[in-house]
C-alpha cells in the first residue's frame, strides 16, 4: 500500500480539499483507496457521510500513537492510504510524515501562508535525512484567476528545493464538491476535473517512480 498525505501547520490551506480530491480521483482509477482522518474537525467523515455507499472508507486517527497501526491494519486490503493531516498538531504531523511515501503541502498564494511552511519542511527534511523519504511536493491551492499571486508564490517557494505542483485555482466547484460527498473529477466543472486529474497524475508518476519505502 502507497500512502499519500496532505500536511501544513496553516488552517485552511486546502489540506482536506486535497486529499479528498485525489483520494476520491484514484478510486474512479479502480484503486482501492482508503482515508485517514487525523483531523479533529473530521472534514473526510463529514464528507464521506454526505456520499453515496460506494465511495471509499474513511477512518478518523485521533493520536499520533494511533496512526501506524491503523495503516499496517488496511495495507493488504487497500492499493493506497490518504492522510489528511490537520492543522497545529507537530507530534500528528511528524506521525504522518514518517508514514508517507509522499507528503503534499497545500500553500495558499499569499505569504501569510509561505512563511509558516519553513517547520514543515524542516520536519520533512529532516526524516528524509534519516529514512531516504518520503517524496514531498507543494501543491499551489485556491490560486485566484487574473493574478500573478500564483506565480510569485511559486518562485518564493523554490528557495525550499521541492517540487511545485500548479494545483487548483479558486473556484466554488470545490467547495460544492465537498459538500455534495464527491470529487471535482465527477461534477460538471471540468476546469476544476482537469485540475485535480493533474495533480492525481503527479501522485501516480512520484509513487510509480520512487516505489514504496
Ligand atoms: N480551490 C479551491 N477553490 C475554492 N474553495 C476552496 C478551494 N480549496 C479549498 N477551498 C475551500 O476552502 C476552505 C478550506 O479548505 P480545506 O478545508 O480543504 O482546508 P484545510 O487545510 O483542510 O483546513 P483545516 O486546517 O481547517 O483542516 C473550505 O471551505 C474549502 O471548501
Ligand atoms: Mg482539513
Amino acid at each position: 500500500m502507497y500512502t499519500v498525505s496532505t500536511v501544513h501547520s496553516k488552517g485552511g490551506c486546502g489540506k482536506s480539499t486535497v486529499a479528498i480530491n485525489i483520494a476520491r480521483a484514484l478510486q474512479l482509477r479502480s484503486l482501492d483507496v482508503a482515508m485517514l482522518d487525523t483531523d479533529k474537525q473530521s472534514t473526510a467523515q463529514n464528507w464521506r457521510a454526505s456520499g453515496s455507499e460506494e465511495l471509499l472508507p474513511v477512518f478518523g486517527v485521533e493520536k499520533p500513537s494511533n496512526l501506524e497501526s491503523t495503516a499496517e491494519g488496511l495495507a493488504d486490503a487497500f492499493d493506497v492510504a490518504v492522510i489528511d493531516g490537520g492543522a497545529h498538531l507537530q507530534e500528528m504531523h511528524a506521525a504522518i510524515i514518517k508514514q508517507s511515501d509522499l507528503v503534499l503541502i497545500p500553500i495558499q498564494p499569499s505569504p501569510g501562508d509561505i512563511w509558516p511552511t519553513e517547520t514543515i519542511v524542516d520536519l520533512i527534511k529532516a526524516r528524509q535525512q534519516v529514512a531516504g523519504g518520503p517524496e514531498a511536493a507543494f501543491v499551489i491551492n485556491r490560486r485566484k484567476q487574473g493574478t500573478r499571486l500564483g506565480k510569485a508564490t511559486e518562485e518564493a517557494l523554490r528557495q525550499f528545493d521541492m517540487p511545485v505542483w500548479d494545483g487548483t485555482a479558486d473556484r466554488v466547484a470545490y467547495a460544492e464538491a465537498l459538500g455534495n460527498g464527491i470529487s471535482v473529477v465527477e461534477s460538471s466543472n471540468n476546469k476544476a476535473a482537469a485540475e485535480v486529474e493533474a495533480i492525481t497524475d503527479n501522485v501516480i508518476e512520484t509513487l510509480s517512480t520512487n516505489g514504496r519505502r
